[in-house]
């Protein structure tokens, strides 16, 4: 008995596995049910009671040594197995989610490079504005409706000086006005921005969205002019073969002043449902700019004159992909953005 107990313990001393499997071989040869180990316990019964205490001490000892070696080797071979899967070298790299741009932020670039190619700068103005730059320099009478609560958020109101009244923008015609105070004509300037209105949000309307606004100024400046470069524009923005019209309408800031349709992205003038069977689609208000608006901002309206127009980012990305609800472009649902993925 000795000697297979010797034999045992050679063989754990030198113990020469390199797999799990061969561990597997190993455990059940030595402690299976027929093991060398298990018969040894066996043939225990059978010892003279005087050598039971030495020989169970043995055995015992022996029986922790094997199940440790065990043990120990079957940790080992399983965490090599998980290293093997995780540094695995001939596995494709992993793919890194990079993100895309913002539909808005690619329709303005591309409104804005349009612009840049004929000659116009990049002007920006804060967000949080005064009734001065909003409204009163643009020419809006006291009373206009739309200083009122309903269209306006205001963040502090002071009647009697129209500097300190604080709101949030309405539209980025007010750059505009801070362009003309501060520099002199020539000015071209397209002007990107967010602003605000006081408007319950549904598909078709929301509290904050995003416009273009331009400004040409210098002598001689005519309406013939604003209609030329909006042409190009819409060439650009919709294809060589969109058309526009001038409607005649009205800002407070132009005179004449007009809203520009093209003809329908989707049917091409024929008429559907995103022209409402008209075959046009209304994109921008403009007009010449009204001499009131130069005279406020400390320019000679008898020596210059200029043309401005506006835009909806939101309305011309709507009407590029046909995106019918306002509300996706502010929810940032990696679902609707992974879509833009491949347009820049
Ligand atoms: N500010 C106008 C709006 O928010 C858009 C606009 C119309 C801007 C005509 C202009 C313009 O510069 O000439 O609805």
């Amino acid at each position: 008995m000795n000697e297979r107990i010797e034999k045992i313990k050679k063989e754990l001393e030198n113990i020469k596995i390199e797999s799990l499997q061969q561990l597997e071989e190993f455990r059940v040869r030595i402690t299976g049910k027929k093991g060398e180990l298990t018969q040894l316990f066996e043939n225990f019964k059978t010892v003279i009671p005087e050598k039971k205490k030495e020989l169970g001490k043995e055995l015992n000892l022996l029986k922790n040594a094997v199940i440790n070696t065990i043990n120990e080797l079957r940790e080992k071979f399983e965490n090599q197995e998980t290293d093997r899967n995780t540094i695995d070298l001939s596995l494709p790299s992993k793919q890194d989610d990079i993100g895309s741009r913002h539909p808005i932020s690619i329709a303005k670039n591309e409104i804005l490079d349009i612009f840049k190619r004929l000659g116009f700068t990049v002007a920006n103005g804060p967000e949080i504005e005064n009734d001065w730059h909003v409204f009163s320099a643009l020419n809006f009478p006291p009373e206009h409706p739309a200083r009122d609560m309903q269209d306006t958020f205001f963040i502090a109101k002071n009647a009697n000086n129209e500097h300190n009244n604080i709101l949030l923008r309405t539209h980025t015609s007010s750059v505009q006005v801070r362009v003309m105070e501060n520099q002199k004509p020539p000015i071209r300037v397209v002007c990107p921005g967010r602003v605000f209105r006081n408007e319950a949000i549904s598909a078709r309307a929301h509290c904050i969205f995003h416009q273009v606004e331009g400004l040409y100024i210098d002598e001689n400046v005519s309406f013939a002019d604003m209609k030329q470069t909006l042409l190009y524009f819409s060439h650009e923005m919709f294809g060589k073969n969109t058309k526009i019209r001038l409607r005649p309408s009205f800002f407070p800031f132009t005179e004449p002043s007009a809203e520009m349709d093209v003809s329908c992205t989707i049917c091409g003038g024929k008429g559907c449902n995103i022209c409402k069977h008209t075959g046009w689609l209304e994109i921008m208000g403009c007009g010449m700019v009204d001499p009131n608006v130069l005279e406020s901002c400390g320019i000679n309206n008898k020596k210059y004159t200029g043309y401005a127009f506006g835009m909806g980012i939101e309305r011309m990305a709507m009407l590029k992909w046909q995106v019918k609800d306002l509300r996706l472009y502010f929810e940032n649902d990696i679902r609707f953005l992974k879509q833009f993925e491949s347009v820049t």
